[in-house]
């Protein structure tokens, strides 16, 4: 539920965001059972939505040269509602997107594959920015960002986020090397958790 701050922001729009939020995580809730190997096992660890919040929609419009507005949001910015999926295994990744990319309610406007690519400081994700239907004259459609990865990719991009937005930290030359050697690590023992997985189900 959005508070009130980000009710006023949203103004007429506030109700039917929310509601396509909600629409948007049933889907991929239910997409997310699909991918799921076993009975018992649950291969999608989480998804997390999320409406973003009037002060960092400001910030970024203002950064974007843009009117401080709902309107422009809802026009230029792919995040306005976004969600997280985060898998045991870089395989549920694909396994998960292929499912995204193929579910006809909406259209796919952009996959980044930061998985494949990973960022020069070692981020790895891939991003999905979906087109789906607005109920609204003059919006039709309104673009959401799916982020996906694993447990390890989550666990690091949440550590560098911090250290991100943390204003005054020493070391900071230490400490992006630092993370960057564990997302490589990380990333070769995504890898080879996903084929020691693979050979134990003898899907080798
Ligand atoms: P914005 O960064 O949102 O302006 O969009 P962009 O066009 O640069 O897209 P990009 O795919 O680079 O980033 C979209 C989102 O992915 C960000 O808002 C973050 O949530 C996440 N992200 C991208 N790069 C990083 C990164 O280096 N570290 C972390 N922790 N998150 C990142
Ligand atoms: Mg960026």
């Amino acid at each position: 539920m959005m508070n009130d701050k980000d009710k006023e922001f949203y103004g007429k729009f506030a109700d039917r965001i929310e509601a396509l939020k909600e629409d948007i995580e049933s889907k991929i809730s239910q997409m997310s059972l699909s991918v799921t190997g076993t009975e018992e096992e649950r291969s999608v660890e989480h998804i997390l939505g999320r409406i973003k919040n009037s002060e960092s929609i400001k910030e970024k419009l203002k950064r974007k040269n843009l009117p401080t507005e709902v309107e422009a949001a809802l026009v230029n910015l792919s995040d306005v509602i976004g969600f997280r999926c985060v898998t045991h295994f870089v395989g549920n990744v694909y396994a998960l997107s292929t499912l995204i990319e193929n579910e006809k309610t909406w259209e796919v406007v952009e996959v980044k594959d930061y998985i494949a690519s990973p960022k020069e400081n070692g981020y790895r994700s891939l991003h999905i920015i979906i087109a789906v239907p607005f109920d609204d004259e003059f919006i039709k459609y309104v673009r959401v960002e799916i982020q996906l990865r694993t447990i390890a990719m989550d666990c690091w991009a949440a550590l560098e986020h911090e250290m991100r937005y943390k204003k005054d930290i020493d070391n900071t030359k230490l400490i992006s090397s630092e993370l960057k050697r564990c997302a490589d690590e990380m990333a070769s023992t995504d890898l080879s958790m996903q084929t020691i997985k693979d050979m134990i189900r003898g899907e080798f």
